[in-house]
């Protein structure tokens, strides 16, 4: 891996239960102990906000403007209060299906219900914004999907790719197993 892997991480949890203090997020530690473990910042604590459009839109602008990278959990299901894809294109200037497209692949091999969720991903400003699942587990596998190309697409972000296509070469010679 080239680029620089550490780049500030926003956390944001999207849930009624938690936010009002009912339930307690198990979802953050494990999205924090996956990132450190693959090499990448560990976030700050996280924002918990309840399953409302406009606080969730809020919450992914403020945390847009200070890390490169934000992550929520939570609310992208069917159930009637779901609304964090809809908060999510509210603010995000460009749409990234492929990543959430990688994060249903992945996630079809551990369950069925994987395409029960709605997740998007996309840029708001200059950071990049990934929707993940409310369930620890599902937060995980999802991100792990995604994992491998983070780096590179806060590069293109930041503007720092001069050339993308020896990344490309470089990432596919790094995945290569030992001794090929
Ligand atoms: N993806 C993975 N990898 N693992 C899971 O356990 N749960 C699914 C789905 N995606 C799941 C998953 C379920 S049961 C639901 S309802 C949707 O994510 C939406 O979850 P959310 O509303 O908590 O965001």
């Amino acid at each position: 891996m080239s680029h620089a892997p550490s780049f500030p991480i926003a956390v944001i949890i999207v849930s009624d239960r938690a936010a009002r203090g009912a339930r307690a997020d198990q979802t953050f530690p494990r999205l924090a102990e996956l990132l450190e473990k693959s090499g990448l910042a560990r976030p700050a604590a996280p924002r918990v906000v309840p399953d409302e459009r406009e606080q969730i839109a809020a919450a992914i602008r403020e945390a847009s403007a200070r890390a490169a990278l934000v992550l929520t959990s939570g609310g992208t299901g069917i159930a009637p209060r779901d609304v964090t894809p809809e908060a999510t294109r509210d603010v995000i200037a460009r749409e990234l299906p492929g990543l959430s497209e990688a994060m249903r692949a992945a996630s079809r091999r551990n369950t069925a219900f994987a395409d029960l969720s709605r997740a998007v991903a996309g840029v708001c400003g200059a950071a990049l914004v990934v929707n993940l699942p409310g369930s620890p587990r599902g937060a995980c596998e999802c991100l792990e999907a995604v994992l491998p190309v983070l780096g590179h697409a806060v590069d293109l972000l930041r503007g720092t790719v001069a050339d993308c296509q020896a990344e490309a070469s470089r990432h596919a010679r790094d995945a290569e197993p030992e001794g090929e």
